[in-house]
């Protein structure tokens, strides 16, 4: 068959998600794939085992990240890379970062099934821990492997119950032995839902990001007085959720005050003791601020940052704060980005020039090789919800466009 009419298989790429999406199914049509939980395991196990079918040299680092590696005519060519991420957020979606998973394993398949050899190798990985929701931050295992991140920070980072990352990695038993080390790779394709509702909006079937915003990680940790709440007068209480309250709406404003061009939100906060009947003495809350412009975000920091101090003297609420994690915007390479909206085009399908408010392993992998990223449609726009969903038929046009940008990469000696 001419490369040029290669297909990918939807109905196998549908089965494969559907698979997938029963590894920790939620009551209500979502995915719990914590990661290093046992769903975790789970799906690894299987994709580990789709991987063996495909007779691809599998390596696992010794961040669990999981590479399958289908030889091209010229082994000792860098590979395109491609892939994304099995962990979910608590209450997460069928699609987001699997997607990027099962679409490159769904094109190794109708590659293999149509015997096209191609010049370069081609590799597929699943990162660990893209979501960052159990062990923050997020991307670590790409980030340890791009050289961003310390890999003995990340295996001490714990999750809410005090467990290590490094000791659940080896409790699932994904603590492989490759170095989590770059090596040369020509370039790297991945594969995602919007998460947003641009292509909705414009009626568009693939997005190509021009790159994805800065991603700024805090957490914050007040300290109050508890007491009976009935016998102690409101005056000279030490209230550390009410301190928390009013940082939590200044974070709210911040976009407004630094006249847009950012967002900011509060997703996680834990109260101690969390008693109705106790004035609550200690509070975690996290922050997230995003822009395509790193020094914006930094300033927006720096502004808000000011604020929870005013907030905890005049409260009485001493104030620690870790500034836990910072990535830069990632500009994609556009040539690579071009060539998504050709392959795109050349396969009749609509698409859109955008930029991803979403972070993905691609923001570390941009400051290794040419990046980009192929996008498809959210149905109303929603992710990292249990009725995050998109159309099958979409699911595999963005696989065709993946695999055809992919064989286009794969065949530049
Ligand atoms: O935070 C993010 O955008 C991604 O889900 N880790
Ligand atoms: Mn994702
Ligand atoms: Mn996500």
């Amino acid at each position: 068959m001419d490369p040029k009419d290669l297909r990918v298989n939807g109905k196998r790429l549908q089965s494969a998600l559907e698979e997938m999406a029963k590894i920790g199914a939620t009551p209500a049509g979502g995915v719990q794939r914590l990661t290093l939980s046992d769903e975790d395991k789970k799906a690894r196990d299987l994709f580990v085992k789709w991987l063996e079918a495909l007779d691809l040299e599998i390596k696992i680092d010794e961040m669990g990240s999981i590479f399958g590696k289908r030889a091209g005519k010229n082994n000792d060519l860098p590979p395109v890379m491609s892939g994304s991420h099995i962990d979910s957020q608590p209450k997460g979606g069928r699609f987001d970062g699997i997607l990027g998973v099962m679409g490159p394993l769904e094109v190794l398949r109708t590659l293999g099934e149509n015997n096209i050899e191609t010049e370069r190798p081609i590799t597929i990985v699943d990162w660990t821990n893209e979501e960052g929701s159990r062990f923050a931050p997020a991307m670590v295992a790409s980030g340890v492997w791009a050289g961003a991140l310390e890999r003995d920070w990340v295996y001490d980072r714990t999750d809410i119950n005090g467990k290590r990352f490094e000791d659940e990695l080896i409790r699932i038993g994904y603590k492989g032995t490759v170095p989590a080390k770059k090596w040369p790779v020509h370039c790297y394709y991945e594969y995602h839902i919007e998460q947003g509702p641009m292509l909705e909006r414009e009626g568009k079937k693939i997005g190509a990001p021009k790159g994805i915003l800065c991603l700024h990680w805090y957490d914050v940790y007040l300290e109050g007085e508890a007491n009976q709440v009935g016998p102690t007068p409101m005056e000279g209480r030490h209230d550390a959720l009410c301190a928390a309250a009013e940082m939590i709406l200044k974070v709210n404003e911040l976009p407004d005050r630094m006249g847009g061009n950012m967002v900011a939100t509060v997703g996680e906060i834990q109260n101690y003791p969390n008693s109705r009947n106790i004035i609550p003495d200690k509070v975690h809350f996290t922050v997230d601020i995003r822009s395509w412009d790193d020094d914006h975000a930094l300033k927006a920091w720096e502004l808000v940052r000011k604020d929870f101090e005013d907030i905890a003297t005049r409260r009485g609420c001493p104030i620690k704060i870790e500034e836990t994690w910072r990535v830069e915007h990632s500009p994609f390479d556009e040539k690579l980005v071009q060539r998504i909206l050709n392959v795109a085009d050349d396969l009749g399908y609509s698409s859109l020039h955008m930029v991803s408010g979403a972070g993905h392993d691609a923001s570390y992998m941009n400051q290794v090789c040419p990046t980009a990223m192929i996008f498809v449609p959210s149905i109303g726009g929603r992710s990292h919800v249990e009725v995050e969903n998109t159309t099958w038929e979409d699911c595999e046009a963005g696989a065709n466009v993946l695999l055809h940008s992919i064989l286009q990469s794969a065949n530049e000696v």
